[in-house]
């Protein structure tokens, strides 16, 4: 589209532990390091994004709580990170109680997508929205505001199952709030060589779902799950594993993929 100034991407899935937050601190920090401008909204209230990247939780005077309710805009609730040009609007468990307060609100969907029209906004290429592990009003206003939308799939027997919910869910914004939502695309995660199963459940998902999943495969990595206790991202922690490597080669396909959509 003409004019678009930023890239809303939502990191979703409603299962926990598939690696949407990692992805998300991860993806954002290798858009980052080549020189994009990124933001990344935590709508978890588990706040597990902001504390990985080392967002004390004293220091989250202001959130996306904030920017939902409408209180405060972009400008007032983002904080800087270590990282340079990476910037986060942290959660607080404050969003708990997010439906108790715009529940009753015609615009209760669109909340995060006004907030993410601002000027403040649009100064960023990339925002991406990391979801909490459910269909909840949380996950509709990241998927109502996205330009697109970005799967976690993590490498285990029952990875498909979820997914196609997860799917008609996206059809369904589609239908309904948000037209213009794409599949950016599904990243496998936490793939173990050394597991059989994890190569046949690669093997299934690429058949089902063919050109959406991403080549690069993120590995099960103890590298990347180590960085989250640094307040680090595994590419600040060790850029040289192995992890680290494959969001580097993820981030390339991400932003292959815009460019491809830009010219079509
Ligand atoms: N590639 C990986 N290698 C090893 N551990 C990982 C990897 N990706 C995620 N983890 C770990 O798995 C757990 C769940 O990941 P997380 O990103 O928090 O998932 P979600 O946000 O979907 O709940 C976390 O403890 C995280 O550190
Ligand atoms: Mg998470």
């Amino acid at each position: 589209m003409a004019g678009e100034k930023n890239r809303i991407i939502t990191i979703a899935n409603q299962k926990g532990g598939v690696g949407k937050t990692t992805t998300a601190i991860n993806l954002a920090t290798a858009l980052a390091a080549i020189g994009e401008r990124v933001l990344i909204v935590d709508l978890d209230p588990q706040g597990n994004a902001s504390t990985g990247l080392g967002i004390d939780r004293r220091n989250r005077e202001l959130s996306s709580f904030d920017l939902l309710i409408g209180s405060h805009g972009v400008a007032e609730t983002v904080l800087p990170t270590a990282v340079p040009n990476l910037s986060i609007i942290p959660s607080t468990m404050d969003l708990l109680g997010i439906e108790m307060e715009i529940a009753q609100q015609s615009d209760r969907v669109f909340r995060l997508k006004r907030a993410l029209s601002s000027d403040e906004a649009l100064s960023y290429s990339y925002v991406l929205v990391d979801c909490p592990p459910s269909f909840n009003l949380l996950t509709m206003n990241a998927l109502a505001a996205a330009h697109s939308v970005l799967v976690p799939l993590q490498c285990e027997f029952f990875a498909l199952e979820g997914l196609s919910q997860l799917l008609e869910t996206v059809d369904q914004v589609r239908r309904s709030v948000n037209p213009r939502l794409d599949i950016q695309g599904i990243v496998l995660t936490m793939f173990d060589s050394r597991n059989n199963l994890a190569q046949q459940v690669v093997n299934d998902v690429r058949t089902h779902l063919g050109e959406k999943v991403y080549h690069t495969l993120i590995p099960r990595n103890v590298r990347v799950s180590e960085a989250p206790s640094y307040g680090k991202p595994a590419i600040l922690y060790d850029l040289k594993c192995a992890g680290s490597q494959a969001y580097l080669q993820l981030a390339s396909e991400v932003i292959q993929r815009e460019r491809q959509r830009k010219a079509a």
